[in-house]
Parts: structure tokens; sequence; C-alpha cells
């Protein structure tokens, strides 16, 4: 099976892995779940992780076919049009995206929201591939967390996004709009049918502190080790314990900037007459009732 060479990013603020993953034969690479910077307490948003990628692509004389998105994030903003800005590459999602566009129009009001996917470059149907040089990355519809969420396998690496975390952190959460345990259970046991030396790399890492962050767990590890859905743990049981854990989580930090910039494939809101752009608050549409 042909090897992805597969460089990795931790943004600590977010606990989130951005990945360059190139073609050993050639200058040929991808960029996949990039961060920008963002503090909401100022409204602040910076480029310094996105440069930390941007000049590993450099250094390497990378040529940059594609910025992959697994999915629209909930926890951070995407840097896809930063670096679409600096090296040139189109911006692709999994086509679930009109889905999550049409379900966060009413959470936001968004009138003017195209909700086509046409703010993306290219969106990824099940089975679709593509080549990075001499490799080719296959996509695997792997919805469940989201509606748009998608991996991408390529040789012997798969980026997951946002389905497996590590063994003993578990799943994804699917209670945001658009979310589904069932289809997370059946996408996972599609990852699960992966040859087992696979090497599944994660969206997010919370480490406790025995352990550094970890990007990478084969499909053999998981599927013995996953507290959540190991071989063995039937549909059923997953869905009821997913359901009950969802009931019992806050909303992340950043979702109520994420989703707003993310649908719009890592725009930000038209400017007001001002020049400055605004994000809303949804009072009382997200979360539990306090
Ligand atoms: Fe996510």
């Amino acid at each position: 099976m042909m090897t992805a060479n597969v460089q990795e990013f931790y943004h600590k603020p977010t606990n989130t892995f951005s990945y360059v993953v190139s073609d050993p034969e050639s200058d040929a690479a991808v960029i996949i779940d990039p961060v920008l910077d963002y503090d909401h307490k100022s409204g602040r948003t910076g480029t310094a992780s996105a440069d930390t990628i941007a000049a590993y692509i450099q250094d390497k004389g990378f040529s940059v076919d594609w910025i992959l998105e697994t999915h629209a994030h909930a926890d951070h903003l995407t840097a896809a049009p930063y670096l679409k800005g600096l090296v040139g590459a189109g911006i692709a999602i999994g086509e679930g995206i009109r889905t999550v566009q049409k379900n966060f129009v009413p959470v936001f009001n968004l009138k003017d929201l195209a909700t086509d996917g046409s703010q993306f470059d290219r969106l990824f149907a099940e089975g679709d591939s593509f080549a990075i040089g001499g490799l080719t990355a296959r996509v695997m519809s792997t919805p469940g967390h989201t509606s748009d969420s998608v991996t991408y396998v390529i040789g012997d690496a798969a980026f997951i996004g946002d389905t497996l975390f590590s063994p003993e952190y578990g799943t994804a959460r699917v209670d945001f709009p658009g979310g589904d345990a069932r289809l997370l259970y059946q996408s996972i046991q599609r990852l699960f049918s992966l040859p087992p030396e696979t090497r599944l790399f994660l969206c997010h890492d919370y480490p406790p502190e025995s352990r550094d962050e970890t990007p990478m767990f084969t499909v053999a590890r998981q599927r013995a080790e996953n507290i959540h859905i190991h071989d063995g743990v039937d549909e059923a049981a997953f869905v009821t314990m997913r359901e009950a854990r969802d009931a019992t989580l806050s909303m992340p930090a950043l979702i109520i900037p994420s989703v707003q910039v993310n649908i719009r494939a890592g725009n930000m809101p038209s400017p007001e007459d001002n020049g400055v752009s605004y994000m809303k608050v949804p009072v009382n549409m997200l979360g539990k009732a306090l």
C-alpha cells in the first residue's frame, strides 16, 4: 500500500490537529483542517498557527493541490481562505455541507447565505477520488457528528475528522443540529473495516496529564481499546451511551463564532457599512435551558 508522508500541527488552544499530507515521490501535498487563531474575548483573529503550516510548505517546496475540511467544525475557525491566498489551492469539503448550511440558517437567521455549498471550490461525495501527485485520495462519507463529515483515505492513512477520538476518550458528540448517533456508529464501523494497520488520524486530542497529545491510532488499536465503540459494542448500546453522554455536555466555547465562519468556507460575515464584520449570538437557540 502507498504510504503518505504526514506532518501534524497541534493547535493547543482548541486541541486541534491540522495536517500536511504529501506524496513521497513528488512535491504534491494537501492541507487538512487548518486553524485560524481566534480570541473570543476580543474578537481578534490571528494567523500565527496557519503561518507555521505555510512556512513548512514553503520549506519543503510543496505544491498544494487542496485544502481539505473533514467537516464544518464547531470548536475552531478554519484558516482555509487565508492559506488559499498564500498557496493558491482550492477549498473542499463534503457535499453534506449543504445540509449543515440549511440547518444553521434558521439558528442565525442567515437570509442571504447560499445553501448550495457554492462558497467552497469542490464538494466531495462518497467514493470520489483525487490525486495528490502519485497518491490517490478516496473520500468516504462518514456522517454522524455532522451531516457533512467525511474521511479522506490516502494510502494507508485516513483523516477521520470527528468520528473517533483517542481510545480512552471515545467518540464525537452527535447533539449539534444534524447529528445522529446511529449514523456515527455506522460510519465508525466503516472505518473499522479498513485494514487493521491503517493509520487513523484524529482531528482532536484531549490528552490526560500522563501523556502528550497523540495524532494517530491504528484501526486495530481503536477496535481493541476505544471505550465507546470497541469490537463487540452493538449499535443500540452505542446510541444509548452516546445520547446519554451528550445530554451532560455543555456547548463548545467557540461554537457560535465557528459555525458562522466555517459554513462560509472560513470567510467572515460581510462587513457592515463601517467596514467591520460582525457575528451574531442567537439568544436561547443552542444548548440546554439554564
Ligand atoms: Fe467537529
